[in-house]
């Protein structure tokens, strides 16, 4: 009985290997080094959302230390991501704010920089909430907005004129149509208008592995007077690698988001949620 659940798990977490760099933070290390060869920056993320307890909080806020530390022992050029549920939002956000401070000021003192992710829509104000209460003071913390949301577009305006660091996603969480946009040509359509008003922020990212929607960004940044190095291109470890290597040969900054732990059944479900190739690839692999 054991091993009839075992098999299957080991053949899902071969499957996850595709989409995450392994289980601690020196395999993910070694993802990121190879990647600097290739002149390629990386965002380490260690997987985890929805923290249920004040230990499980503060062992993901530990971890994100040891993250900044271990970067800057080995000298790779990597900055963290993380997620506000995992270091407490969803059991105090008094909780979440602390350990946040400590990650940025950490952050701050080894000069590197904290990118907060977006997750599902009950958290967005919250995010923005503890987001806007610690940027004037750390502004080595950036924010992500997804261009699903109705609301993103206000959001992109209000981070232009608060200045603050945003990743541009599409978002990756089923969401209700009356907050988010339901189709994809919508989507695509706010995501290259939210582009066009972010490309006025302070270094932009967009995260997307969509040409059509690189192709608008670099328009809207070209039109706003931006060269290369003010802005980035992000995609995800495992999603297009031969693409990543084409857009840095163009001189472009790309980022890759680096996700390591235990913790990624929840990741490895939207990755395969979001794309047909994804579950296709899923399929292939278990059924040889
Ligand atoms: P989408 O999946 O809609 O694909 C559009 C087109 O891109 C395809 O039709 C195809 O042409 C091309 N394409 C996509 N994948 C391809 C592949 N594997 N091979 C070839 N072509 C491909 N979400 C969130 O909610 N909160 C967050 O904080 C983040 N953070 C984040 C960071 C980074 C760096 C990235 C890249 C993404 C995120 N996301 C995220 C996830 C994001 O919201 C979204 O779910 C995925 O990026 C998928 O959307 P795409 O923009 O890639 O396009």
């Amino acid at each position: 009985m054991r091993n009839a659940r075992i098999a299957p798990m080991r053949a899902l977490t071969f499957l996850a290997s595709r989409f995450v760099a392994g289980d601690a933070i020196d395999d993910a290390i070694s993802s990121v080094r190879a990647l600097n060869q290739d002149g390629i920056k990386a965002t380490l993320d260690n997987l985890g959302e929805d923290s249920l307890t004040r230990e499980q909080a503060l062992a993901a806020a530990e971890e994100n230390l040891v993250m900044l530390r271990r970067i800057a022992e080995v000298g790779v050029d990597s900055n963290i991501s993380l997620k506000l549920t995992q270091i407490g939002l969803a059991i105090d956000p008094a909780l979440a704010r602390e350990n946040l401070i400590r990650i940025a000021q950490e952050a701050a003192r080894l000069k590197n920089f904290v990118r907060i992710d977006m997750e599902g829509s009950a958290w967005t104000q919250k995010t923005l909430d503890l987001f806007y209460s610690l940027h004037d003071q750390y502004p080595n913390l950036g924010i992500v907005l997804q261009a699903y949301l109705r609301r993103t577009e206000a959001d992109c305006r209000d981070a232009v004129a608060r200045k603050v660091r945003v990743r541009l996603c599409k978002g990756a969480y089923k969401e209700p149509a009356d907050i988010a946009f339901p189709s994809k040509e919508d989507v695509n359509a706010n995501y290259d208008k939210c582009a066009a008003i972010l490309a006025r922020a302070p270094i932009p990212a967009f995260a997307t592995h969509d040409d059509a929607r690189i192709a608008a960004a670099l328009k809207a940044c070209d039109a706003a007077g931006l060269v290369k190095s003010d802005y980035e291109i992000q995609m995800l470890y495992g999603l297009r690698a031969k693409r990543w290597g084409e857009l840095r040969a163009k001189g472009h900054t790309v980022r890759i988001y680096v996700p390591y732990g235990t913790h990624w059944l929840p990741y490895f479900t939207r990755r395969i949620r979001e794309r047909k190739e994804n579950w296709m690839f899923v399929v292939r692999n278990l059924w040889s």
